[in-house]
């Protein structure tokens, strides 16, 4: 059957395009992971790449976290952290991303005994190369593991200030139900008052109570996933006169059993309640598809119009936490440019 709305893989990818919500050890491709155990000298519990790949196969959160912080181990230094970002960096600018705002787990590298200085210089020299080469630019949000103690995640704020001009944001991620945002309020107020903005998953597994929580309780500027808004109409109101982001992974959502399939997401139901929805690619190494991929699953199974399109890119850079007047020149694009067919 012919899509009533077909659109092409060149329109898509040339939309700009801000990438807000991708876990950069979400971006650690099989082939890599092993490169990496052999470096350092690890023995992995899969034979080889197909049977690590052939695993991929998730029925919620907490099976993918399982497979995720086992591949997390074999990242040890400034150079695996570097080559990675390298490798992501690769397929964002294929994919027309023109800014990305990354995540990382502090705590699950400063429990493995490595050196936050080394994640960040990994991170920084990826990503300063792409911004001189491309202009690519990048924002670093670190996140608290919620999974783990509410004084676990102090302390790790405190070891992050001292890179406090590297970083602009936290986060929250991890397994969500039983772990809700007002378990982390007293840190995220800290994070506040040093000046940080706040973003958190909430609403990917978890209740529509918990997007209420960010909001009230961890003062969120965007919420990460927040699927599950969905059965709070009062909730729905809220984030659609706020305008606070939905930063959405389509794939993501699909690999974790969130929806059946694409066909069944909500993404399009919320965007024409006027919730400000972003399209992103969570952990693509595990789930199938960079961002491209996923405007491209989301327009095909949901059968997404040029301008429905173009609003969820348009979206992406005004969530964004680039200035104002960093987003016009991307801004002004949606309204002059032509976009090829
Ligand atoms: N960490 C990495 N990916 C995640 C996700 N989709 N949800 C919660 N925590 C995560
Ligand atoms: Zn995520």
């Amino acid at each position: 059957m012919t899509p009533a709305n077909p659109i092409s893989l060149n329109f898509l990818r040339a939309l700009p395009k801000a990438e807000l919500h991708l876990h950069i050890e979400g971006t650690l491709e099989p082939e890599m992971l092993f490169d990496l155990a052999h470096k350092h000298a690890i023995t992995l519990p899969y034979p080889d790449v197909a049977s690590l790949r052939s695993a991929y196969q998730f029925g919620n959160l907490q099976a993918f976290l399982d497979v995720y912080y086992q591949g997390v181990q074999v990242l040890r230094d400034a150079d695996d952290f570097c080559q990675l970002t390298q490798a992501y960096l690769k397929h964002a600018r294929a994919d027309g991303v023109v800014h990305v705002e990354l995540f990382f787990d502090p705590q699950s590298h400063l429990e493995r005994g490595i050196a936050l200085v080394a994640v960040f210089d990994g991170l920084t020299r990826a990503l300063d190369e792409a911004q001189r080469e491309s202009g690519l630019s990048y924002r670093l949000i670190p996140c608290f593991l919620r999974h783990l103690s509410a004084d676990a995640a102090m302390q790790t704020l405190e070891a992050l200030l001292p890179f406090r001009d590297r970083f602009v944001a936290v986060g929250l991620d991890s397994s969500e139900n039983g772990h809700p945002p007002s378990k982390f309020t007293a840190v995220f107020e800290r994070a506040r008052a040093e000046g940080l903005l706040t973003v958190a998953h909430a609403g990917e597994e978890g209740p529509a109570s918990y997007i209420w929580e960010a909001l009230d309780l961890l003062h969120v500027a965007r919420i990460d996933h927040g699927v599950n808004c969905e059965s709070d109409t009062a909730l729905c109101q809220r984030l659609a006169e706020s305008r606070i982001p939905l930063t959405v992974c389509p794939l993501s959502n699909v690999k974790l059993g969130v929806f059946p399939n694409m066909a069944a997401h909500n993404l399009k139901r919320l965007l024409n309640k006027g919730l400000n929805i972003t399209l992103n690619a969570d952990d693509p190494a595990y789930f199938g598809g960079y961002l491209l991929d996923n405007y491209a699953a989301a327009q095909r199974e949901l059968n997404l119009s040029r301008n429905e399109m173009i609003q969820l890119a348009r979206n992406s850079i005004e969530a964004s936490f680039l200035s104002d007047a960093d987003k016009q020149p991307w801004l002004r694009k949606f309204d002059l440019e032509g976009f090829p067919d």
